[in-house]
């Protein structure tokens, strides 16, 4: 309690990620020191089917979450009296473990007598890259691509948040996921994709870019999928050739669309890239050079904070605090959880069934 006596830099907020299929905790301080953490993830609940179960992942987020809060704790040698504000993952994402997460930090926050944080766990994501780079101010051009997302946003600041371009259909982690399905690499397949792709030739298969060179701004990766099963149902090409051309191709769709987002929104002193597929090394690099060759800065937070993680979410939590001051109370203990959570509410909606925010 009593953030009014606190700096930015002192505070101390409590993180908590479940949306998907990652259980975590951590501990953040204003100052940017990760004091805990844990990550549980399902990966190998999940694995036989190929993809997240949501039942499983809320009854998995339910079984490890309390036990995780209090080694957290423990490690951190902190008492809920000591934090400032308990900030928890509010949507988007699978609803019921976001109800796991959020029911278990609005029961802390009232116990304790301390703020609740409703996080949107894409604010996690986009604001993750400060909490590993201390020097980096807004506005930037943030590149977001995960599981569910693949977005281009303009970050003007906390809350601030402009969509520049979305998926019409399937976000880009989906589609790598879907490659590795359709080659049978297992699940998550975007690492998997990614090993496989530094055996082959990104230039032996001919895949589609979609969407390059249009004039909407916008992403789409499910033709890209469909091209890949037909690649492999011919039987014509290696699993690494595919997986190559098929990097390839996502590569020079990001790049197009950002080129696109830059010449409409720009310029930017920087490019962020943030989410699970920023993990991807090829794709860090081409997103490095398109940043020198736009003389932006390029960042791009440690693998750990790229994927789900709870230290995002707690610096989320961090950020709000600093910027409402020391008469924010939190936000209310009857917030609810979000299924879909736009990061712009004011963006146009997009044609195209597949869009999650
Ligand atoms: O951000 P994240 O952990 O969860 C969501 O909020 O979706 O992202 C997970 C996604 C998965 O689709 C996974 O396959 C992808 O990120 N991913 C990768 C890599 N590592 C994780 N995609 C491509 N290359 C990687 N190395
Ligand atoms: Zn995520």
């Amino acid at each position: 309690m009593g953030s009014a006596t606190h700096t930015l830099d002192s505070t101390l907020v409590l993180g908590i990620e479940s949306s998907c299929d990652e259980t975590a905790v951590a501990l953040v301080r204003g100052d940017r020191t990760i004091v805990a953490q844990a990550i549980a993830s399902q990966e190998a609940e999940h694995a036989p089917y190929g993809g997240v179960v949501p039942e499983i992942a809320a009854r998995a987020h339910a079984e490890r979450l309390a036990p995780m809060l209090e080694k957290v704790m423990a490690e951190a040698g902190v008492t809920l009296a000591e934090v400032d504000a308990i900030a928890a993952t509010a949507g988007p994402g699978l609803i019921g473990g976001v109800m796991v997460g959020l029911v278990s930090a609005k029961a802390l926050a009232m116990a304790a007598h301390t703020p609740l944080i409703a996080v949107n766990h894409l604010e996690g994501h986009a604001l993750s890259p400060r909490l590993a780079d201390a020097e980096l101010g807004f506005p930037y051009l943030l590149l977001l691509v995960s599981g569910g997302h693949c977005q281009i946003l303009a970050v003007e600041g906390v809350g601030r948040y402009r969509r520049l371009a979305t998926t019409i259909d399937d976000a880009l982690g989906e589609a790598f996921d879907k490659t590795a399905k359709i080659l049978g690499l297992g699940y998550p397949g975007g690492p998997a994709v990614e090993r496989l792709a530094r055996e082959g030739d990104p230039k032996a298969v001919p895949l589609p870019r979609p969407l390059k060179g249009s004039s909407e701004p916008h992403f789409s990766f499910a033709g890209l999928k469909s091209a890949v099963l037909r690649a492999k149902e011919s039987g014509a090409h290696s699993d690494a050739d595919i997986c190559a051309s098929f990097q390839q191709a996502a590569v020079e769709c990001l790049i197009d669309r950002l080129a696109r987002a830059l010449n409409t929104a720009g310029p930017f002193p920087a490019l962020v890239v943030a989410g699970g597929v920023a993990a991807n090394k090829a794709i860090r690099a081409a997103l490095e050079g398109f940043a020198q060759r736009h003389a932006m800065r390029f960042t791009a937070p440690p693998l750990q904070l790229c994927t789900d993680n709870a230290a995002m979410i707690a610096w989320a939590g961090c950020e709000r605090l600093a910027l409402e001051g020391a008469d924010f109370a939190g936000d209310p203990l009857d917030f609810v959880a979000r299924p879909r959570w736009p990061l712009d509410p004011a963006a146009e909606p997009v044609r195209g069934a597949g869009v999650k925010a």
